[in-house]
C-alpha cells in the first residue's frame, strides 16, 4: 500500500547517477583529474554538466580533450579524496568551505596517469572503462553556475574481465558503476532483467 507522498524541498536532487573522473589539461600542460555525476550518453556522445568556475570547465572551454574514467564502486574511497579538491588557483570564491587547491590530483587520489591513444590529457589507469573524447560544444546552463559540454568519443578502453570475451560487448553482470545517491556512493545490486535490445542477455531468477 503506497502512503501518500508528501511535498519536500531537498537542498539537491542527486538522484543516483554513476560517478566518473574527468581528466582534462590544464594551461600548463599537466593534467586535472575531478570527480562528476552528471554525466549521461546519447549515442557516441557524453553530456556533461560541470560547475562553471572548476578547472575542468575552465579547460574544457579551451582545450577540449577529455578522458572519461569510469571507477568500480570499490574506488569510492579514491574518488572521495578528490572530492574537496580543485585544480584552479586561486580557490573560486563559489567553492565549498574546505575546498582547497591541488595540483597533482592523480597523487592526492593514488592513481596512476597513464597515456591516452587519441586525446592528450592521460586515462586513470585503475579504472576499468576509460572513454576518451572530444568536447565539441561547451556552452553555459540555464541558470548561469554550469556549463554544459557535449563530448564525442573517439576511443574505449576498457579492462578485459568487463568484456564478453571475444566481443565488443560490457558484460553487465562483471561491470558496476560506482553510483552517487544523495551524497552517498553505492555499488549495483543483483540484476533484475534486461532490455529488449540487449546483446548480452542472461537468465535471471524470477522476483
Ligand atoms: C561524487 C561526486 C560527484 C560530483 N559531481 C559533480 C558534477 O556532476 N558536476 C560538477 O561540476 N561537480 C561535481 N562534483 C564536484 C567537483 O568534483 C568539485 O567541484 C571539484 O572541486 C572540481 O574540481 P576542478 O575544479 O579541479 O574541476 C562532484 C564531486 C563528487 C565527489
Amino acid at each position: 500500500m503506497n502512503a501518500a507522498h508528501v511535498a519536500i524541498e531537498p537542498s539537491i536532487l542527486y538522484f543516483g547517477t554513476p560517478v566518473v573522473l574527468l581528466s582534462t589539461e590544464n594551461e600548463d600542460g599537466t593534467a586535472n583529474l575531478a570527480p562528476m555525476s552528471s554525466a549521461w550518453a546519447l549515442g557516441q556522445v557524453v553530456v556533461l554538466g560541470l560547475g562553471a568556475e572548476g578547472q575542468t570547465a575552465h579547460n574544457l572551454r579551451s582545450r577540449p580533450d577529455v578522458v572519461i574514467n569510469l571507477p568500480a564502486p570499490h574506488q569510492w574511497a579514491a574518488v572521495e579524496r578528490l572530492a574537496p579538491l580543485t585544480g584552479r588557483h586561486p580557490v573560486p570564491a563559489g567553492k565549498p568551505d574546505g575546498c582547497r587547491f591541488e595540483p597533482d590530483k592523480f597523487g592526492a587520489a593514488g592513481l596512476r596517469a597513464e597515456p591516452s591513444h587519441t586525446v592528450r590529457p592521460p586515462r586513470a589507469a585503475e579504472c576499468p572503462i576509460q572513454l576518451e573524447a572530444r568536447a565539441e560544444r561547451v556552452r553555459p546552463g540555464v541558470s548561469g553556475g554550469f556549463v554544459i559540454a557535449e563530448a564525442v568519443v573517439t576511443k574505449v578502453h576498457a579492462d578485459p574481465r568487463v568484456v564478453v570475451p571475444g566481443t565488443d560487448h560490457v558484460d553487465p553482470a562483471a561491470w558496476s558503476p560506482l553510483i552517487y545517491n544523495f551524497r552517498h556512493y553505492f555499488g549495483l545490486g543483483p540484476e533484475l532483467g534486461h532490455s529488449y535490445r540487449s546483446r548480452t542477455p542472461r537468465r535471471v531468477a524470477a522476483g
